[in-house]
């Protein structure tokens, strides 16, 4: 039988083992033949060629990616972590800024998609919703750093694809952890979580994101908004996730983000309009949906 992935295009997926990356990875690889950069935490996923490099390592990488010799290029891997960024500002700039930039030079050099994967951190939480013509006003160093990124790579590549995510949630096997899978475990365990009431976003399932992103590869040009349908502040998906999963509401303790010391400042309400990515065929799952998938997932009996 010939091999017909042969024939497919090669896409480079960077963040691979992250919690999109993965997600991205196993819906990518129905179309594409895909090759995953991973750094620190080695993962296999089904029919995804996985490479381990440092994308800090300009030199290595450049030699890499003329050996892949991808079609097109997702760019996810980051220092997601805004408290991380806000303690580390020089190795979350080189990631976060440096990486990017250069990615997208290198795709510019084969004039092949590069789609950076950014956030709705950008925005500064004052006045939403947010649509892709809103002013951006980042209130911490991560946002600050998604910005420059932004702004470097539209202009030295105009052609790339800048998709800005919210809050995701979901279940990634083997990759990297949430702050959702993180709450089902504590209240596993019977353990008390803190939840923001004071903090909003419209979040989305991260395999609903992925497909979002895949079509944006697509179909989008510029910046493109990926949120989910509903604005929601993390307690309200708690109490979702606790009357569905059936434990008491005593596991949760609303909390205003006065209460809680963090490093890095956090935007009141980030919810994002995503009415462009909507019309041009984006339909993530309602958040009620996205949470019962996950449990489902997680093989956790409800
Ligand atoms: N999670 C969210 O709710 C959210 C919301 C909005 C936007 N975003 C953005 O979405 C993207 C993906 O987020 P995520 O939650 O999937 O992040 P994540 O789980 O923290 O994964 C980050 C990925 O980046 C890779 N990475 C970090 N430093 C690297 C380096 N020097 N060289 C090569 N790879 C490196 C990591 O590799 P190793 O783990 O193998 O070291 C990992 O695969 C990021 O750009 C993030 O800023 C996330």
């Amino acid at each position: 039988m010939p091999d017909l992935t042969r024939k497919r295009k090669k896409l480079l997926i960077t963040g691979a083992s992250g919690f999109l990356g993965w997600n991205l990875c196993r819906i990518a690889s129905k179309a594409w033949r895909v090759v995953g950069i991973f750094f620190r935490h080695p993962v296999a996923i089904k029919n995804v060629q996985m490479i381990k490099a440092d994308l800090t390592d300009f030199k290595n990488f450049q030699q890499l990616f003329r050996e892949i010799r991808p079609n097109a290029v997702i760019h996810s891997a980051a220092a997601s972590q805004p408290d991380y960024c806000e303690l580390h500002p020089s190795e979350s700039k080189k990631i976060n800024i440096h990486s990017t930039l250069y990615v997208s030079d290198l795709c510019a050099a084969l004039s092949i998609p590069f789609l950076f994967i950014s956030s709705d951190l950008v925005f500064d939480g004052r006045n939403p919703p947010y649509s892709e013509k809103s002013p951006i006003n980042p209130v911490n160093l991560y946002g600050e750093q998604k910005v420059q990124a932004e702004e470097k790579i539209l202009e030295s590549y105009p052609e790339s694809i800048v998709c800005r995510l919210p809050l995701m949630f979901g279940y990634s096997k083997g990759a990297n952890e949430n702050f959702s899978s993180g709450m089902i475990r504590s209240f596993q365990k019977g353990s008390r979580v803190q939840l923001f009431t004071d903090e909003f976003r419209t979040p989305v399932d991260a395999e609903s994101a992925a497909g979002g992103v895949l079509l944006s590869l697509e179909k989008a040009k510029g910046i493109i908004h990926l949120g989910g349908h509903k604005r929601l502040s993390r307690y309200e998906m708690g109490v979702m996730l606790q009357e569905l999963l059936n434990v008491s509401p005593s596991l949760i303790e609303p909390i205003s983000q006065k209460e809680m010391s963090m490093k890095a400042f956090r935007p009141p309400d980030i919810s994002l309009d995503s009415s462009k990515a909507f019309s041009m065929g984006y339909s993530p799952l309602e958040v009620e949906e996205g949470i019962r998938q996950m449990v489902k997932t997680m093989e956790i009996k409800v």
